[in-house]
Formats: structure tokens, sequence, C-alpha cells
């Protein structure tokens, strides 16, 4: 493929930048009163104005002839079509097979992965109605009421952020826990007031090798079996969520109690695997179908809407603008919605991982940005925190803004005031206040700088009507695709993650050397050494 930097549309991009990046928002705004209702899209029950990004006609006209000469919309067929698209692990990518409704045909290798899907989801559901029924019985007759999954990354943060987005949709009965970091503080503490004879762990680890989650899970068996006494019980209070059945047997999980997952589903698109299943006996087998309901409507949307009207393109391709035109670092996602209190986390490691590549898919170094940071907070509270730097600082932070029309606690006049807030702040991101205005407002003219907001600070508005399991897995997916638009631009591999591995490897080899009481080894460096004898002394003192 021809180098990004020399297609056609990115040098008129280049040439456009330079004509517009003065433009004000309020100039866009004030040379035609339709914007507002012109620059938005629909789709999958979401509704996205875009018309506050510092976009002309002509801005979107040459984005989306860059997503052509990217070849977006073959790369996507491709994914759907099940070719091994991620190169590097010779693997399919196929999290849009998850959620494929029964019938569907997915070919991968020569066979219609659709039917396995359904299969395990269908025990996965006889599982949950057992569990949510009081049908399964830990091993001293008492049912199951406390639920700990134990899982890190994409095994992790997924069923986390699903679990307290549809809290209001979950059985209040059941106490639900995310257990993740190798710090033992964090399975001390969630598991300091549970019950052991009312507790199931879901041991969730595609690889079923990684330290954090293995130690963990390690614990917790000791932590039951202090109480329970008996190997045996491990059987009723221990189900697996893997891809590696062996080692999940190695461990002493019945194979019978193992959920499973395939190879072309990656860690941070696998809420919709086995990997939910957390999230399924929180809230029913019926809303988490639900949920995939959601994900594929934004599938087929993302498949099947024309480039000006399709969601993910149309934020993948503004997020380009920002990135590699105006040379923007990062993206805030501020959900609107205290249920959403965990999506800018999962953001993270969704685009983070994906599109934090410096090599295209042939090897060469990009000379280009690839992705940009994500970060973010539920409104209001970011509001008093760090929004002072989105308005006034001098860096340029485009931002998603993210907000429901109903509320799932109507408690008058919460919700109104909320709701003010997302559309006063992208009035003021986008329009600002001059200096005329500051002094015509009486300010004292050495104190008017301080008062002055430039605006022009871009942002998206993504409106839902509801909450919903299935609202919930369009947004989800509207960004799995969106990052999706973004990789495929940059021509990286968006589904591999080799730049966790070296610290894994070292962080093994260094643990050994913590346990040992010899030098640390000379290989390593002065500082690394020193740290490491430090440590050792301290700890053992
Ligand atoms: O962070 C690296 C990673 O491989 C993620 O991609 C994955 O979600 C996570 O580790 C957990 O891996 P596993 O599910 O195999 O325990």
């Amino acid at each position: 493929m021809t180098n990004l930097t020399n297609l056609p549309a990115w040098k008129a991009l280049q040439a456009h930048h330079d004509a517009v990046k003065d433009v004000h928002l309020r100039d866009l705004f004030a040379g035609d009163a339709t914007r507002g209702e012109r620059l938005t899209a629909e789709g999958a029950g979401l509704y996205l104005d875009y018309s506050k990004h510092r976009v002309t006609d002509e801005t979107l006209n040459l984005l989306l002839q860059l997503a052509q000469e990217t070849g977006v919309a073959a790369k996507r067929d491709a994914m759907f079509g099940g070719e091994k698209i991620n190169i590097t692990e010779d693997r399919a990518v196929l999290h849009v097979a998850l959620r494929a409704p029964r019938g569907a045909t997915i070919m991968v290798d020569g066979k219609n992965v659709v039917p396995e899907v359904h299969e395990v989801l269908d025990r996965m559901a006889k599982f949950a109605e057992q569990v949510r029924g009081g049908q399964w019985l830990g091993y001293t007759g008492k049912p199951i009421r406390n639920i700990v999954n134990i899982g890190i990354g994409g095994s992790d943060l997924g069923p986390v952020m699903a679990y307290e987005a549809l809290k209001h949709y979950s059985d209040r009965a059941l106490t639900l826990r995310f257990v993740s970091n190798v710090d033992g503080t964090d399975i001390a503490e969630k598991t300091r007031d549970l019950d052991p004879e009312g507790t199931l762990f879901i041991i969730s680890s595609k690889t079923f090798t990684t330290q954090e989650t293995m130690t963990n899970a390690h614990s917790a068996r000791t932590w039951l079996l202090n109480t329970l006494q008996d190997d045996a019980a491990v059987a009723r209070h221990f189900v697996a969520v893997s891809t590696n059945a062996a080692e999940v047997q190695k461990f002493g999980i019945d194979t019978a109690n193992m959920f499973g997952f395939w190879d072309w589903v990656g860690g941070r698109y696998s809420i919709d695997s086995a990997i939910g299943l957390s999230l399924m006996l929180a809230v029913g087998p019926d809303n988490f179908r639900e949920m995939l309901a959601g994900f594929h409507d934004m599938d087929e949307h993302f498949r099947t809407a024309p480039p000006e009207q399709n969601l993910p393109l149309l934020m993948g391709l503004l997020g380009i603008w920002y990135n590699n035109f105006f040379g923007a670092c990062s993206v805030a996602v501020l959900p609107y919605d205290q249920y959403l209190a965990y999506f800018s986390a999962y953001l993270q490691q969704l685009d983070m991982e994906s599109n934090g590549k410096h090599v295209t898919l042939s090897g060469e170094t990009v000379d280009y940005q690839t992705g940009p940071i994500i970060w973010g907070q539920p409104g209001t509270n970011g509001q008093h925190a760090f929004y002072q730097l989105i308005h006034q600082g001098t860096k340029l932070i485009p931002c998603d803004f993210i907000g429901f029309c109903q509320t799932l606690n109507p408690l008058p006049p919460h919700h109104d005031l909320l709701m003010a807030n997302v559309f006063a702040q992208t009035e003021a991101l986008a329009f600002g206040k001059t200096l005329e205005q500051v002094l015509a407002e009486g300010v004292d003219p050495a104190l008017a700088p301080h008062r002055v907001f430039d605006g022009n600070r871009p942002t998206s508005t993504i409106l839902a009507d509801r909450l919903t399991p299935r609202t919930l897995g369009s947004l989800i997916a509207l960004y799995e695709h969106k990052v999706f638009v973004q990789g495929a631009v940059w021509n990286i591999n968006s589904f591999d993650q080799w730049g966790v591995e070296l610290g894994k490897v070292l962080a093994k080899k260094i643990a050994g050397e913590l346990e040992s009481k010899g030098e640390p080894e000379l290989k390593h460096d002065s500082s690394t050494n020193t740290l490491i004898r430090r440590y050792r002394e301290r700890r053992d003192a």
C-alpha cells in the first residue's frame, strides 16, 4: 500500500488544514443556520451530533476520501468475512461473530463458527439460571450469593464496566466483585466480608497463564479451602472461562464447568464471549442477549450505513483529523451517567492496546501519529477537576460527551441538571467568551484576560434515549468500530499487543530474583539492581 502520508487525500487534508485551522466554530455556526441539524447522524439507537467539530463540508469530503483511499470498507469486509487480518498472530478477528444471530454464517478455516457461539451462550444461560435460581449449591449446600470474577485486562475491564453500566438490571440479591490486580490487597479486600460457603469464583483468562490472574486464583482457592477444608469443594465454587482446557484442568477445575471461546476473540473485544459470564449471572441471560443484539445493531450499521451517515466511520475520521492534522494527543470520553463510571477505563484498553502501535502491517516505522491517549471521568465530577484545562489550557483535547434523554433513577431535578451540564459544556467549549463580552460584563480590564474563553474546542455529543442493555451494546460496538476505522487508516495491526510482553517477561525474571537470597543478576542495569537490593533489604528488615 502507498505510504499514508503520500496519498492524495492526505496531502489535500494537509493543505486544507493550513487553510481552515483558524476558522472558528462561531463563524461556522453563524454561516450555516442548519449546521446543528445537518451535521448529525443516527444509527443503532444512538444519535451523534458532530456539528461542534472544526470541520467544513470540504473537510468531511476529504476525510471520507481518505477512508476510501486507505480501503477502510474493504478492510471492514475482510474482518466481517473472517479473514486472518491479525497477521502477527495469524488469526481472524471475529468479535462480530459473538453477537451474530442464531442461523447466521461466518466461516473461519472452512467452518461456520456461529453455532459454536450459540452453544456456549446456551450453556452459560443454563448455568446462570441455576445460580440465579438458587439451584447451584455450594459444597455445604448453601446457594451461591456472591460471585467473584478473577481476571485482568479484557478479562476484567469489560465485565466490570458492563456490570456497573447495567447494575439497574441486575439481581440485587447477588453480590458481584471483580479482582484483577496482583496486589494482594485487591483479593483480600474483595473477599474479607464474603461467606466462602456461598461464594463462586469465575476464573476468566483467555490463556489461563496470566500471572496476575493465576496468582489471584490460587489465593482464592486457599481462601476457600481454609474454611471448607476439602479439595472436592473446588468443583462447586470455581468455574473457568478460557480457551485453554489443559491449564484449566491442571488448576483443578472440572472442564465440565469451563466455558470456552476462541483464538479469534481478542481480550479487549471479549465481553460478548463467555468472558461476560459474571455479567450474565448478574443481569440474567435475557438482558445479556439484549446487549448482544445492541452490538449486532451497530455491526450492521457499520457494515451497511452510507459513509456520510456511518457513526463509527465519522467518529474514527474526526479523530484522525485532530490526531494527525491538529496534533491533538488525547481524547476525553465524558459519560454523563453514573452507571458508565468505568466506561473511559474500559475504552483505554480497547483503544490504546489496539492502536498503540509504531509500525505498519508490513513492519515499517510509521511517519505519522497513531492511537491517541484516552481518558475521562463521568460527568459532572470531571467538571470540578480537569475541565479547566480543556476550557482554558493550551492543549487541544477533543471530547466525546455521552448522555441519555431518560434517567433510570427519576429523582427530579437531577436528570435535567445533569443534561443541562452536557449542553452547557459543549456550548461553552465551542463558542467560549470573547474579551469584548467579558468587558461588556463590566469586568476590570486588568482581570479580563483571565475570564476569556477562546472556545473552538471540538466535541461530539452522543445521545441515546435510555441506558438499556441494548443501548450499551451499541455504544461499545460504536467505539470498537471507531478504533477499527482508525487502525485501518493508519495501516496498523489493531489486534495484537506485543507491547505488553517485554514487561511481563522481565517481571517473571525479577520475581524469581526477589524470592532468592542471592545478589540480583548483574545483567540488570545499576538502577534496577539497586532498587531490587533496597527492596529486599527493607522488605526483610
Ligand atoms: O494486557 C495484555 C493482555 O493479553 C490483554 O490483551 C488481555 O485482555 C489480558 O492480557 C488478559 O489476558 P488473559 O485473558 O489471557 O488472562
